[in-house]
């Protein structure tokens, strides 16, 4: 078997070890969903289904087992439609509608590209589903206890269903089990993760040989957008955010339609998703190419609470203490008013990635460090924000972004290339 292939069973593994332990021993089933295709949007699996299988057709399911007699481990894909093949390719399937005797070749074929011995359609879940929940007494859905949204996603309306079949069925959150495995990185995720940091690296580059007065956010967005693809990269992470002048201050600023006066700061905001993993970078830049003196006074005061949460992040701190450490910094210098958000969040799958807030850090965890001072009244925002793997002996800033005001002053008034436009 392939390390790729190894990769996803061992994962399964480490999952099916947890189910065990969070049931206790007892009898319980797992059901994670692809997701449904939706029209002409892009389809991109359940990141907890795709971790675990490395699968990215819509309409699959893994399904196993824990505590039971005979473990289970099946993946459901769709059955095999030519008609709809025309439209989109050959994908993985279960092979034929009503699977011969002989082997189907389809099948057969899925099951030598996933690593899966156990294979069956997906239409057939019901089917697949009986012997593992008659016994059991956990189902593990991919859907939280303790909040159902409102409308109800597929993965809710199946345990609905399935828990009428099986009224003495506990449901619990297949989400949170994941999570706990996705939150530390193996060396595969964080070679993925290394390459979307180094594109996402270009694109700021860009955006310093690029920027001047007169320039319309959204064009800054398409240089970005533009490295990315042309680099490689499946798509942002999350919408790019290119807030200059009073928007420097809004946080998740995505219109990007004002045009950049020269004496302004613009937040850039950015980060690339490549092979699924992602990077999120954010660099404050003036735009004129030199930071005027209070610009600079208060990117002085982010740039030393950004060191201080760094310095902070280490094995066995937790992530409230790396944000006090930031918040300590900048209420120091008389700014605590202005920083409003928390400085940290997971990174990996997902650029908000999931995972427990209440336990220490670990090696191979990546958090970002994104302190900011926000003063609405002055139009003045500031964000420097890095990707940080947590080593055995500290941390390791994961991005080569320059990020001293004498480094960016040079990049950004350094002879301006002309680009495209
Ligand atoms: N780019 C979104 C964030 O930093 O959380
Ligand atoms: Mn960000
Ligand atoms: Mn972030």
């Amino acid at each position: 078997m392939s390390d790729a292939l190894d990769r996803y069973s061992e994962r399964r593994n480490r999952f099916a070890a947890t189910l065990a332990q969070d049931s206790g021993g007892r009898p319980s089933a797992a059901l994670l969903l692809a997701g449904e295709e939706n029209g002409l949007k892009h389809f991109e699996p359940d990141p907890n289904f795709f971790y675990l299988t490395g699968v990215e057709v819509s309409r699959a399911a893994l399904l196993m087992t824990a505590g039971q007699a005979k473990p289970t481990d099946i993946l459901l894909l769709p059955a095999s439609d030519p008609a709809k093949e025309r439209w989109t390719g050959r994908v993985l399937t279960a092979g034929g509608l009503t699977p011969a005797a002989q082997p189907d070749p389809e099948r057969l074929e899925s099951s030598r590209l996933t690593g899966h011995p156990n294979i069956a359609a997906y239409h057939e879940l019901d089917e697949a589903l009986l012997r593992p929940l008659r016994d059991a007494e956990f189902l593990y859905v991919d859907c939280p206890e303790d909040a159902l949204p409102a409308p109800l996603g597929v993965s809710q309306l199946l345990a609905e269903r399935l828990r009428r079949h099986y009224p003495y069925l506990q449901v619990r959150h297949a989400g949170r089990l994941v999570a706990q495995l996705r939150r530390v990185k193996d060396d595969h995720e964080l070679a993925l993760m290394r390459l979307a940091m180094d594109i996402t690296a270009k694109a700021h580059a860009a955006i310093m040989g690029h920027l001047r007065p007169g320039q319309f956010e959204y064009e800054i967005q398409a240089l970005v957008e533009y490295v990315f693809t042309a680099s490689g990269a499946q798509s942002p992470a999350f919408p790019s955010i290119i807030g200059s002048g009073p928007y420097s201050c809004t946080l998740h600023y995505e219109r990007n339609r004002r045009q950049m006066d020269s004496g302004d700061l613009v937040v850039c905001d950015i980060g690339c998703r490549k092979d699924y993993y992602c990077a999120d970078v954010t660099r404050t830049y003036p735009v004129s190419g030199r930071f005027t003196p209070r610009q600079r006074e208060v990117y002085e005061v982010v740039l030393g609470a950004h060191r201080a949460a760094v310095e902070a992040a280490k094995p066995g701190a937790y992530v409230r203490e790396v944000h006090a450490a930031a918040l300590d910094y900048i209420a120091r210098a008389g700014y605590a008013p202005y920083f409003f958000h928390g400085t940290s969040h997971y990174l990996g799958i997902e650029a908000h990635d999931p995972g427990s807030y209440e336990k220490p850090l670990e090696p191979g965890v990546v958090i970002t460090i994104e302190p900011g001072i926000y003063i609405a009244g002055e139009d003045l925002g500031v964000r420097i924000e890095n990707d940080l793997l947590i080593t055995e002996t500290g941390s390791a800033i994961m991005t080569d972004i320059p990020m001293e005001v004498s480094d960016i002053e040079r990049l950004l008034l350094a002879p301006r290339r002309s680009f495209l436009l």
